[in-house]
């Protein structure tokens, strides 16, 4: 039997990471980080010393691009060749490149056949697969699809307490900045019919991680 698929969008700062692999935990549910293949492709780019920005670029950078990502919520690791780049790809620099390369439309197309490959094939009775359009465009037949929201400021003081040291005011502007950007070419702040929203803006880590186990119970 294929695995169950749990979808979860959302905006940066959402805690949809944090949160889609706790619950993953809790269910001995693998977990899919989708964007960490937009990040990887964007530190490949980068690390060639060519341009994010130039669309050719970018697909032509996709042919030598040898991604690998652990579905394990307690072993999470992303590799790009033999170099690990689990912390790379969190790294400013990444983060403000990772949109020019997600709106490349070979490059969604190739990344959304690796998803939906990886989840096929997953090693557990289901996978949460956390993005921006997982419950519009890569599984829209998911049995549990959620939207998981917070408020703008709710979402900036999360990010930049996590990035600790750095600035809170550039955290909150390059957050908005890479959401906007993102909008354009997917729209994760509106649910799509038939998806559940959870908005964290009033709930705390735990709370939020209930929550998203309860739609997902009612729907499994
Ligand atoms: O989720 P995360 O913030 O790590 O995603 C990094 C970037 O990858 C996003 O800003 C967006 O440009 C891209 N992305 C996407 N579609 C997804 C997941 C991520 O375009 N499903």
């Amino acid at each position: 039997r294929e695995p169950v698929a749990v979808a979860i969008d959302g905006p940066a700062g959402s805690g949809k990471s944090s949160v889609s692999k706790q619950a993953a935990r809790r269910l001995g549910y693998g977990y899919l980080d989708t964007g960490a293949a937009y990040r990887a492709l964007a530190w490949h780019v980068l690390s060639r010393g060519a341009e994010t920005a130039d669309a050719d670029v970018v697909v032509a950078a996709t042919e030598d691009f040898d991604y690998a990502i652990s579905l394990d919520p307690d072993r999470y690791w992303v590799r790009v060749g033999e170099t690990d780049v689990t912390d790379a790809i969190r790294e400013p620099r990444v983060s403000a490149a990772v949109s020019g390369v997600a709106r490349v439309p070979e490059v969604r197309e190739a990344v959304n056949a690796l998803f939906r490959s990886l989840v096929a094939a997953a090693d557990a009775p289901g996978v949460i697969v956390e993005g921006r359009d997982i419950t519009t465009v890569v599984l829209p037949d998911a049995p549990v699809r959620i939207l998981l929201t917070a408020a703008p400021e709710v979402r900036a003081a999360r990010r930049s307490a996590e990035l600790s040291g750095e600035d809170a005011g550039a955290v909150a502007a390059a957050l908005h900045q890479r959401d906007a950007s993102d909008a354009k070419v997917v729209d994760f702040l509106n649910a799509a019919p038939g998806v559940t929203v959870v908005d964290s803006t009033e709930l705390d880590f735990a709370q939020t991680v209930d929550a998203v186990l309860d739609v997902v119970r009612a729907g499994t």
